[in-house]
């Protein structure tokens, strides 16, 4: 399935979030998002997820326009989604709080198909040792994982996840990094995938998509966003962000090759 953003803009009151936007994600394909604070990214998936309406544009899953339907419509099509904030019920346990995603989605009707799902989302997100926790004890960075357990057990076929290595220190965030990569391969999903982590996102993402003050800024493969003299300016800003970047070059490139060659074990 291909979701399309095509010209969406977005304003509040006066305010453009949003202006002339356009992407794509493709099957098994992650997208990176990366732009400064207020740049529009979370308005970005509000409007794909059916959260807000576009003011203009149109988003498509495989060629039907989802611009005109609720978010719950958006869902059934099969666009899951995280938030920035965490949104999980507290005083559930970890499978509680997935087979309740999972048994609202009409891709797992019936009820060994949730409880399928949610198995299947526990155990590849790593979280079969805390399944019957409460949520509410559990560290910040497994909270994290618990989000994404929950979209991906409705079975979507395009997930946008906004923010998922927010507040996880470095080790957290290789951890989620593998995470996203394996969450991808498993289902042959599309991810649109939000972050301010560059580094995060430059080693994950096949194309990135930098927006600035709610434009595009800039597209491509990660080396050509890394060399693009607007996204330096604008963006990395500082010069010795460019050089840590520079840095992050080589685990890129094989990793990605590793992707492309299924007989290499990526993680
Ligand atoms: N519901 C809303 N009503 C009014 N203005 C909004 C609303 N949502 C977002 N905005 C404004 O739109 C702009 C883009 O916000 P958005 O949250 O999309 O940015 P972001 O790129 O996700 O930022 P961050 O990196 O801080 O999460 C900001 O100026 C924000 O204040
Ligand atoms: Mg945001």
């Amino acid at each position: 399935m291909r979701l399309e953003v095509d010209s969406v803009s977005k304003e509040f009151a006066g305010l453009r979030a949003l202006t002339d936007v356009s992407l794509q994600v493709d099957d098994g394909e992650i997208l990176g998002v990366i732009g400064p604070n207020g740049s529009g990214k979370t308005t970005l998936i509000n409007v794909i997820s059916g959260v807000i309406p576009a003011t203009a544009g149109e988003v498509r899953l495989d060629g039907t326009a989802l611009t005109k339907l609720r978010s719950h419509q958006v869902a059934r099509a099969g666009v899951a989604r995280t938030f920035q904030n965490i949104r999980l019920f507290e005083d559930l346990t970890v499978l509680e709080n997935i087979e309740a995603a999972a048994s609202r989605s009409p891709r797992s009707r019936g009820w060994l198909r949730p409880r399928q799902a949610s198995r299947d989302a526990i155990e590849l997100l790593g979280l079969g040792p805390v399944a019957d926790s409460i949520v509410d004890t559990l560290a910040y960075g497994i909270q994290r994982r618990v989000e994404i357990a929950r979209a991906v057990a409705t079975r979507p076929q395009v997930l946008l996840l906004d923010e998922p290595a927010a507040g996880l220190n470095e080790v957290e965030s290789d951890e989620m990094l593998a995470v996203i990569g394996s969450v991808r391969s498993q289902y042959d999903l599309g991810i649109l995938l939000i972050d301010h982590d560059l580094r995060l996102i430059m080693r994950v993402s096949e194309r990135i998509h930098v927006l600035n003050e709610g434009r595009t800024l800039a597209s491509g493969t990660p080396d050509e966003i890394r060399r693009d003299p607007g996204v330096i300016e604008a963006y990395l800003g500082l010069e010795e962000e460019h050089k840590h970047l520079k840095e992050e070059v080589s685990p890129h490139s094989s990793e990605s090759e590793a992707r492309n060659n299924p007989s290499v074990d990526a993680s």
